[in-house]
């Protein structure tokens, strides 16, 4: 079976799923989009209130500024997959409750066994914290970390900042960008080690 046709099964469980309270308080789930043969796999925090109306990623402000870094970097959404630690829009876009996260576990676990990415870029701390639980987003930024996760295997991750947070923030808008452009050497030195 392609790996397109495993995710549109596995978003069809997903859109089914009522694994915790979330599910009751927002208007969709919002599975993730993009190339189910993407090399990397972008990863953020949840949806927020856009995302919940339009069932996809990264539409707001935050996705605009995303889209903006992609193109810097001459990436397209359908080069990528973008997915989020929970589905589901938590209230008031307060962060994720760690019950919730746990619970939408499994199915990011599972986005990432059947993309298989060469490259997992965690944006924010949410995010980060999944994989690299006891580190420092303002230490861990902009660099590469290849870590072996029990379901997943060896992986390399990239930690950025989250657009949301960086968007409003001088300092911190420009920390994201420098990082972001360095993503296609990541990748390089990821596939041509030497
Ligand atoms: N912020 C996120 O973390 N994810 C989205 O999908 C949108 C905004």
């Amino acid at each position: 079976m392609s790996k397109q046709t495993l995710l549109e099964k596995l978003n069809k469980k997903m859109l089914a799923c009522k694994k915790c309270a979330l599910r009751a308080t927002c208007q969709q789930v919002v599975p993730g989009e993009g190339s189910a043969n993407a090399k990397i796999l972008f990863i953020g925090e949840g949806p927020g209130k856009k995302e919940d109306e339009l069932g996809r990623p990264f539409v707001g402000s935050a996705g605009k500024f995303l889209d903006e870094m992609l193109e810097i970097i001459k990436l397209k959404r359908e080069d990528i997959y973008i997915a989020n630690v929970v589905k589901c829009r938590p209230p008031e876009n307060r962060d994720p409750l760690p019950q919730e996260a746990t619970a939408c576990w499994p199915w990011l676990l599972e986005q990432i066994k059947i993309i298989q990415p060469k490259l997992i870029v965690t944006l924010g701390r949410h995010s980060m914290e999944r994989f690299l639980p006891n580190e420092k987003i303002s230490q861990m930024h902009g660099t590469l970390v290849i870590k072996t996760i029990p379901e997943i295997g060896k992986q390399n991750f990239y930690t950025l900042y989250h657009p949301a947070a960086a968007l409003y923030n001088g300092s911190m808008r420009e920390t994201l960008i420098q990082d972001f452009k360095k993503i296609p050497k990541v990748l390089e030195k990821i596939e041509k080690p030497s």
